[in-house]
């Protein structure tokens, strides 16, 4: 039976980004974290694009890299255990991985920014709401001038060979508390754009005084005060129930545009993938196994993989004792592997698997895959 999904989401994307309108690419990346007894090997050779006003969904079981992903793009990687063994990071034709921390961190929040999975360990509980939102926006102002400065320097150091004088900060530094009427109203159109109804209420309450829906708004909204190109939301709804959690995704599908962002929604659970993304990346044991247009992914998945996966959700009245969970495990990152990571648990195995590893292809049009069954090789 075709599997049901919201079938009103763009069709248009694509996984392989025309050069104009990439934001970030991902080429070859491989991270591990280290220890004393041996490397675990969490990403494995990942090569990605994400265009820009897309909404890109990664999915895949605990462990499978998600997480480790979203830290590199964000640049909260950068010290140990955890260390880029290969690849790099592009962002707007900027290699990010080549940036010292310094420089990094003008890309945080402005450029890239990041939802975390629970608001509560994410906001201050001693300051307002309103005062957290404002203090995004100042960052964002203070960075700005930082990197104009730097870039002026630059300039008149080459051309020059002369610094650049100081530049006097735009914002005057905030304080908390006390909001200038320009930054309240800023604060206050935050707010409504994440749909908060009662933004004059909210702005003068404590994240405890909120609803676990409205806390995980105001976090969309201290994201997009800085009014990054890239969004990164970490399993952004698993602790809401599920009402509220279509409102949430819903909202982040319509900022797209809105706002003028992409994001990279990371989630282990397929159906919120289908409800909201243009396009999901399938993730196991830290490589990328499947690339997809939505709908052709919830139509015809071809990794075994995706199908394992597919069949685990409940979809409209399929009775439950028919789900089938996908048998084994996600073997030990932190070993040594030959051949591809699946075939263990997978119904379709051939020799050709244990002894290799397979290459992300186009299978078809906008639709890459890693697996023998479909690169062409023989046993
Ligand atoms: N700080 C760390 N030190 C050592 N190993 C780590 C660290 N963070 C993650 N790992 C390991 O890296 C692998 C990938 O973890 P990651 O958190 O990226 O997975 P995930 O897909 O986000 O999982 P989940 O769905 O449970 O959040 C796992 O084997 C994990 O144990
Ligand atoms: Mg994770």
């Amino acid at each position: 039976m075709e599997k049901e999904f919201d079938r009103s989401v763009s069709l248009t994307s694509s996984p392989s980004q025309s050069k104009e309108n990439e934001l970030l690419r991902i080429s070859n990346l491989s991270i591990a974290y280290e220890s004393k007894h041996a490397n675990l090997l969490a990403l494995d050779n990942i090569d990605l694009e994400i265009g820009q006003n897309r909404l890109i969904a990664v999915v895949g079981e605990s462990g499978c890299g998600k997480s480790t992903l979203a830290l590199s793009i964000i640049g909260l990687l950068a010290m140990p255990p955890a260390k880029i063994m290969n690849g790099k990071i592009e962002y707007k034709s900027i290699n990010l991985t080549a940036l010292k921390e310094k420089d990094r961190r003008k890309f945080r929040g402005t450029e890239i920014a990041m939802i975390f999975q629970e608001p509560l360990t994410s906001l201050n509980p001693v300051y307002k709401v309103g005062d957290q939102i404002a203090e995004a926006i100042a960052v964002r102002e203070e960075r700005k001038n930082d990197r104009s400065m730097d870039l002026e320097s630059e300039v008149m150091q080459r051309t020059y060979k002369v610094n650049a004088p100081d530049m006097p900060s735009r914002l005057p530094r905030f304080k908390r508390g006390g909001l200038t009427k320009l930054l309240r109203d800023e604060v206050l159109q935050v707010l409504k754009q994440v749909r908060i109804a009662d933004a004059e209420q909210v702005i003068d309450r404590y994240p405890f005084e909120l609803s676990g829906g409205m806390r995980q708004r105001v976090m969309i909204a201290m994201a997009l005060a800085q009014k990054p190109a890239l969004l990164i939301a970490d399993e952004p709804t698993t602790a809401l129930d599920v009402t509220t959690q279509a409102q949430v995704l819903r909202l982040m599908k319509e900022l797209i545009d809105e706002v003028n962002t992409s994001i990279l929604l990371i989630t282990h659970d397929l159906a919120v993938a289908s409800q909201v993304a243009d396009r999901v990346i399938v993730m196991y044991a830290g490589d990328i196994v499947e690339d997809s247009d939505v709908y052709d992914l919830f139509r015809e998945p071809l990794h075994p993989y995706s199908k394992g996966l597919l069949s685990c959700i409940p979809v409209g009245s399929k009775d439950k004792a028919k789900l089938k969970p996908i048998p084994g495990s996600v073997p030990d990152l932190s070993k040594p592997f030959v051949g591809c990571k699946y075939a263990s648990r997978c119904p379709f195995a051939m020799e050709i698997c244990s002894k290799r590893s397979p290459r992300l292809v186009e299978a078809r049009p906008n639709h890459r895959v890693a697996c023998f069954l479909y690169s062409g090789e023989s046993r």
